[in-house]
């Protein structure tokens, strides 16, 4: 009775704060859901349905069961608030890839044509060496996904993968091959596949996050550090296609991205302002449940861009307004 009480004042309270404008998001903090737990979602893609955003993630909590992999789903209205929804993935090896089998980087697209949720994961054996994408579909969006398939997308080896989604609702993946470099590919039209490479950029990076704004295409990428921050880089193009200009630092090369791994760029449009959210990872490879995030509002002058130094800022997502 107590607890229920508790609960419900939690609950109250949290809700409450939801209400107020605007909010203030902590880069690098314990990030309290609904329930006052730390947001599981980490290598994540959030995909927006009518006014709520949608966050997925690798859900690496300390009381999941070792060997089964998890795929986190939140929801908000304000993206600083997230409501737990489900594990949405608790896969217990589906393409049969042995011990220490490997689930990341799930991102959720929602082909409106079939009505399906259609999830993209990295998947890979123990030793990095399946290199493939698997993918997941479901009918609703924060229900049980179903394992479909793995593959290698366009026959390439594939680890990290980003996702974009164009203001004409393409959608697109993003892919690290490493004999060859970074792709942006196309879906195909019912997205079980990945149909057409729009660019192969000659260059080792991880973590590909791409958005576009005011005409101009950004793609942002991390080196090849595996859990280890390094120096972000961005590039930018008048179509995916290329050409792209000349990689450049996100930030000053020595903060080393503040600590953190880009995996998405999400725009945000208001009545007032259009703001592109960074969005990295602070990963904690000994204690994975407590890997943070690292959102920050980018600095975006024409084709330069810069990741300022985390600090808590505010967002409104009705006016789109940034503050601190
Ligand atoms: C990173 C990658 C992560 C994870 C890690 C494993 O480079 O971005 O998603 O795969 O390596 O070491």
């Amino acid at each position: 009775m107590i607890k229920l009480f508790l609960s419900l004042t939690l609950l109250a309270g949290w809700c409450a704060v939801a209400a107020a404008q605007p909010q203030t998001i902590v880069p690098g903090g314990v990030w309290p859901d609904d329930r006052g737990q730390h947001v599981q979602a980490h290598g994540g893609g959030i995909i927006k349905l009518g006014d709520t955003w949608y966050w997925f993630g690798e859900d690496r909590g300390q009381a999941n069961q070792r060997g089964i992999r998890y795929v986190g789903c939140y929801s908000s209205t304000d993206l600083v608030h997230w409501k737990f929804r489900h594990q949405v993935v608790q896969a217990d090896d589906p393409a049969q890839l042995g011990r220490g089998w490997i689930l990341e980087r799930p991102k959720v697209y929602y082909n409106a044509p079939a009505k399906k949720y259609v999830m993209y994961t990295h998947i890979d054996d123990g030793r990095y060496k399946v290199a493939s994408v698997a993918i997941f579909t479901c009918d609703t969006v924060d229900g049980d996904y179903k394992y479909l398939k793995y593959f290698r997308p366009l026959g390439q080896q594939s680890r990290d993968i980003g996702q974009f989604i164009d203001d004409d609702g393409t959608a697109y993946l993003i892919f690290e091959d490493r004999p060859n470099g970074f792709h942006i590919a196309r879906l195909a039209a019912d997205y079980l596949d990945v149909e057409k490479e729009m660019c192969l950029i000659p260059m080792h990076m991880e973590g590909g996050a791409v958005f576009h704004l005011n005409g101009l295409y950004y793609v942002i990428g991390s080196h090849l550090t595996g859990w280890n921050a390094n120096p972000n880089l961005y590039a930018t193009a008048a179509a995916l296609t290329g050409p792209w200009s000349e990689f450049r630092d996100i930030a000053p090369p020595e903060v080393n991205t503040y600590g953190s791994q880009s995996t998405l760029a999400l725009k945000v449009e208001g009545t007032q302002a259009t703001n592109v959210i960074f969005m990295g990872d602070i990963w904690k490879p000994r204690t994975q449940w407590d890997s943070r995030y690292l959102w920050m509002p980018l600095h975006i002058d024409g084709a330069t861009i810069s990741l300022p130094p985390p600090a808590n800022w505010t967002l409104d997502v009705k006016t789109g307004v940034v503050g601190q």
